[in-house]
């Protein structure tokens, strides 16, 4: 009876060794046959070690932050010309901000940052402004009664994105990625291709931050994929407010919070939608190669100019006309824009003198016109894609910084090919 027991044992012992060897090895040929096909290396980019960051979970996390001082601020002639005086209201918000802030005794000495309180607007409230504003869309409404809201709460944070042990590891480019919780597949394209963290060519540093709201309503709840993710890849920063179309400005203005808050140091800035392909290696030498003056005052990516509001309420563009009437300043289309990190501290104090607007990309481009840069155009910018011949060929891309939009697999498809020993263009 014993003998059989242990006879027994000794099977299940040698048997399950055998196995969790099996495993083993089928897990390391599946881990490399994975790297190999579908990560293509990177030319002179070495991975960044990973570091330790304390993840948060979906829970309200406060952090000691330093405090940081809003600089000097004076708003140019042109932006204030640029947007006509009428009776629409945003026109009329932000003439009335413009006078509190040329007011005496509201100088720039006085910190803005208490301004805006959040207390959501009733319809009752909204529609002694704006006569028509039941006909506006609903989304719009909710734009309105949340206007004032600025500061939602970091729900994960990556507070170590950018520390650095020395001069030489200051970062040069963060790219700066809008995503929404679901596009879990969008996301790894871009850390497995043109999104990779680490040191290039030059010893230039390059990170990454995808920047994120809460799941939706009707959607079914991701935070525990999110929560995971966050930790797993140390690159999301998720605050606590609707992920939606006209909640873009908010999230710029939450993440340039961040920016100054966490990573005050970064040279350039890509800030871009999470379905495009960009060329880093091409926007890392586009960079290294600005006068220093033009490094102090970057805005660029393809502008629009001449463009005004489009009045289709079918359109996600729409802007009613008792919102706002008059041309937008000439602006870097958002899906993927270079801008100056020396100018952040700016582009946040003037955002206080700057109501939101529903359009990210048109409030960027207000907020660097009120600083008095003009946003500059690059042809390697394509947010309205090539011709179509040309969507899979790498050659014609080397060439581009950014095209839109690319799926996942075009994006890992193109970037190997970029990347491809076999490559003659
Ligand atoms: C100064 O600014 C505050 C809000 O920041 C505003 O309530 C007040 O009316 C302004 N004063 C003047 C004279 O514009
Ligand atoms: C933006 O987010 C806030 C906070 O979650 C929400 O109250 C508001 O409705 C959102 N706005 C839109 C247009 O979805
Ligand atoms: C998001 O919007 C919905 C209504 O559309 C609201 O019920 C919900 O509270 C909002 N979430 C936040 C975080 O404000
Ligand atoms: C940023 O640079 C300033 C001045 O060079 C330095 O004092 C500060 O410690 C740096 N901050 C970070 C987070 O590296």
């Amino acid at each position: 009876m014993k003998k059989k027991y242990i006879k027994l044992l000794i099977v299940v012992l040698a048997s399950s060794f055998c196995i969790s060897i099996f495993f083993f090895k089928v897990r390391d040929v599946e881990h490399t046959q994975r790297d190999l096909a579908t990560i293509p290396s990177v030319p002179a980019a070495t991975p960044r070690k990973p570091t330790p960051v304390v993840m948060s979970t979906i829970k309200k996390k406060t952090r000691s932050v330093i405090p940081f001082e809003l600089p000097p601020l004076k708003i140019s002639e042109t932006f204030r010309n640029d947007i006509p005086k009428n009776g629409a209201f945003w026109n009329r918000k932000l003439h009335s901000l413009l006078r509190q802030f040329d007011s005496p005794g509201n100088q720039t000495d006085k910190d803005p940052r208490g301004k805006f309180k959040c207390q959501p607007e009733s319809l009752e409230l909204l529609q002694m402004n704006i006569q028509d504003i039941h006909s506006y869309p609903l989304l719009y409404r909710d734009f309105l009664r949340g206007m004032e809201c600025r500061n939602p709460p970091l729900l994960i944070d990556q507070p170590d994105k950018c520390s650095s042990d020395s001069e030489k590891d200051q970062i040069f480019l963060l790219l700066a990625i809008k995503s929404i919780p679901k596009n879990f597949e969008r996301r790894q394209a871009i850390r497995e291709t043109w999104g990779r963290e680490g040191l290039y060519k030059n010893g230039l540093q390059v990170r990454i931050v995808f920047l994120l709201g809460g799941s939706s309503e009707d959607d079914p709840s991701l935070d525990k994929l999110i929560s995971f993710e966050a930790r797993e890849f140390q690159d999301l920063l998720v605050w606590d407010f609707n992920d939606s179309f006209y909640n873009l400005t908010l999230k710029e203005n939450v993440f340039f919070k961040w920016m100054l808050e966490s990573c005050p140091n970064v040279s350039f800035i890509f800030k871009g939608d999470d379905d495009v392909f960009a060329n880093t290696p091409a926007i890392l030498n586009y960079l290294k190669s600005l006068k220093p003056e033009e490094a102090t005052a970057l805005y660029t990516g393809q502008v629009i100019s001449d463009a005004s509001p489009l009045r289709d309420p079918k359109i996600k563009y729409y802007v009613p006309q008792s919102f706002y009437e008059g041309p937008y300043p000439a602006y870097a289309g958002g899906g993927g824009f270079l801008f100056s990190g020396n100018l952040l501290p700016s582009l946040y104090h003037v955002s206080f003198y700057i109501p939101f607007f529903p359009i990210d990309d048109v409030y960027t481009g207000m907020c660097f016109k009120a600083l008095g840069i003009n946003a500059m155009k690059h042809d390697g910018f394509r947010t309205f894609d090539i011709r179509e011949q040309d969507r899979e060929n790498p050659c014609v891309h080397k060439d581009l910084l950014l095209v839109h939009q690319r799926d996942p697999q075009q994006t890992i498809r193109l970037w190997r090919g970029m990347h491809s020993t076999m490559l003659t263009c």
